[in-house]
């Protein structure tokens, strides 16, 4: 019997209870890169929607820190550049910010002033979607650089979080590989 790509990668995501804090499900992907097999089957899947001539972009972004690691791989695969989008502090150059709400609190994200060329198709990759919050200040800090994100690619998807349905409001399409509930 044959595997989908999605059933097994999502064989090889661990699930830990109550961290970091009590009654989160924290989904795991560090045994997804641990498996030299299990990594090139995850990278192949974006790798091959992203070589498609419609869909490939002129630069990947990723978000810190995990988006970091599978952002970097994916743009080298498709022979374009690699710039990271991170947290507060991080970045040493000038840079725009975008501070979102967290469940409690904010956080602040930031990207070099210089990373992105006007009209410049960007895809921006993080490891999981949740409340939506990353992804979309990643979204809104490309856009105020002129850049044009043509699509949102996840490992993983938390639809219960809310933040794929804020994200289609936007209008950005997400592509996905593994949903938990
Ligand atoms: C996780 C994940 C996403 C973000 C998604 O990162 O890697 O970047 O949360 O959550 P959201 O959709 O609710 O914004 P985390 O904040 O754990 O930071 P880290 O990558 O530095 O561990
Ligand atoms: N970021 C936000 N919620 C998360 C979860 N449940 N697992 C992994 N990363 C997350």
């Amino acid at each position: 019997v044959q595997l989908d790509v999605s059933d097994f990668l999502r064989q090889h995501i661990r699930t830990v209870p109550d961290w970091p804090s009590t009654g989160v499900q924290f989904r795991d992907i560090t045994p997804l890169l641990q498996d030299p097999r299990v990594f090139r089957v995850l990278i192949d899947a974006f790798v091959h929607r992203y070589m498609a001539p419609g869909l490939r972009p002129d630069v990947v972004a990723g978000l810190d820190a995990r988006g970091f690691i599978i952002g970097a791989v994916v743009a080298y695969e498709l022979n374009v550049g690699f710039v990271p989008i991170r947290k507060k502090g991080k970045l040493p150059f000038t840079t725009v910010a975008e501070t979102y709400e967290l469940e409690y609190g904010s956080a602040t994200v930031e990207l070099h002033t210089d990373a992105i060329s006007n009209g410049q198709k960007v895809l921006l990759i993080d490891d999981l979607i949740a409340t939506g919050g990353t992804m979309i200040a990643g979204i809104k800090l490309l856009e105020r650089l002129g850049g044009i994100v043509t699509e949102c690619a996840v490992i993983v998807d938390l639809p219960e979080l809310g933040g794929s349905a804020k994200l289609a409001q936007t209008g950005k399409p997400l592509f996905k590989l593994v949903e938990f509930d």
